[in-house]
């Protein structure tokens, strides 16, 4: 078969982490017999510099003339939050999941066996195991609400952020959340605020109502403090997580980390369509850019979810992430993953090693 990858390589350390997996997905498809075609698509920082936006015209068609659209990371300090928001990188990442329709971002967090000892939590805690899957809304919410600022007579500015849900975007996300967790535990916690926010209430009845339907599974609400608090004291006890954009953004980093590293976790943002994208939860670390030190696990995997949900190779997904696996168990460890005193190998060198093993 013959498939087309957007690629969106991205600021800081994204073109690297890019490099390394598309040698990844080449190798796949000269094992498995399968063409992979790329198409570059411009959008970020980097797009900023090259014609003066962030989010140049057209780039939500050209990403939509592919079968699935990979992301490496977008931002950096030089386009900061003193810049007028066109030339912003996270302006234009917002844009490009709202023009795909991609409202349910998927951020598995699992604690990968060959690294226990990365995970920062008690012992008895890791050994419990942990294998969540965080369901995240992408296009709604606080970061898609109308935005202001304004000056008033006696309070100097003020700015507000308006958070907005309705039943429909409620009811999609949930339904994923119960679909995801059918094919796997077939658990759903539902993390709200309802104590305090209305669209927290409006969230909590409708997935009450889908909770019913899907009488299989097992539901909960917990409040997002409390989940937060949960994932650090006892993340085994979570199978599906669903919740809104922001909290979802929020307690999705906090759950890579419990498994070790943010440079380790992939996601998936889908909608009802193709194209999906699939990029790594952690961004551009400027600060490594260009050095042959970044993971590049988080994006390898990432293309690991593109084979399994865009293209139905799970044999191939599974083959990647089994490579994955026999590098860290083979002791290979980039910075971020390594022990004090432990050898460390660059991007560029993980990468080959995963490729040998598919
Ligand atoms: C993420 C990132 C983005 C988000 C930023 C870069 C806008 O943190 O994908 O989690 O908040 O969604
Ligand atoms: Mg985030």
């Amino acid at each position: 078969m013959k498939y087309k990858i957007a690629l969106i390589r991205g600021d800081g350390i994204g073109p690297e982490i890019v490099n390394e997996t598309v040698k990844v997905i080449d190798r796949v498809g000269e094992k498995f017999g399968h063409t992979f075609e790329y198409v570059d698509v411009l959008l970020g920082g980097c797009a900023t510099d090259a014609v003066g936006v962030s989010y140049p015209e057209g780039t939500a068609d050209r990403c939509k003339s592919c079968d699935a659209v990979l992301l490496g990371a977008v931002g950096g300090p030089k386009w900061g939050s003193d810049k007028p928001a066109e030339q912003r990188p996270e302006t234009a990442l917002l844009a490009i999941r709202k023009d795909l329709g991609l409202y349910a971002n998927l951020r598995p967090a699992a604690l990968r066996p060959a690294l226990m000892d990365a995970c920062p939590l008690k012992r008895e805690t890791a050994e419990r195991g942990i294998d969540l899957l965080m369901v995240r809304e992408l296009t709604g919410g606080i970061y898609f609400g109308k935005r202001d600022k304004y000056q008033t007579e006696d309070r100097g500015m003020e700015a507000t952020d308006l958070m907005a849900y309705s039943e429909k975007e409620i009811e999609r996300i949930g339904r994923r959340a119960f679909e995801m967790a059918r094919l796997r535990r077939k658990k759903v916690s539902s993390v709200d605020k309802a104590n305090v926010l209305e669209t927290s209430r409006l969230w909590r009845s409708m997935m009450h109502r889908l909770a019913k339907e899907y009488a299989d599974v097992a539901y909960e609400d917990v409040l997002v403090d409390n989940c937060a608090m949960q994932l650090v004291r006892d993340p085994g006890q979570f199978d599906v997580v669903v919740t809104e954009n922001m909290f979802g953004d929020i307690l999705s980093d906090e759950a890579s980390m419990i498994t070790g590293s943010i440079g380790l976790l992939p996601s998936a943002s889908m909608g009802d369509g193709a194209p999906a994208l699939y990029e790594p939860i952690h961004g551009s670390a400027p600060d490594i850019a260009g050095q042959d030190k970044a993971n590049p696990i988080a994006t390898i995997l990432s293309a690991a979810m593109m084979f399994r949900y865009s293209f139905q190779l799970a044999e191939e997904a599974n083959a990647v992430e089994a490579a994955v696996d026999k590098a860290l168990a083979e002791g290979w460890r980039t910075a971020d993953i390594a022990k004090p005193g432990e050898a460390i190998i660059g991007t560029r060198r993980m990468g080959e090693i995963i490729r040998e093993h598919i």
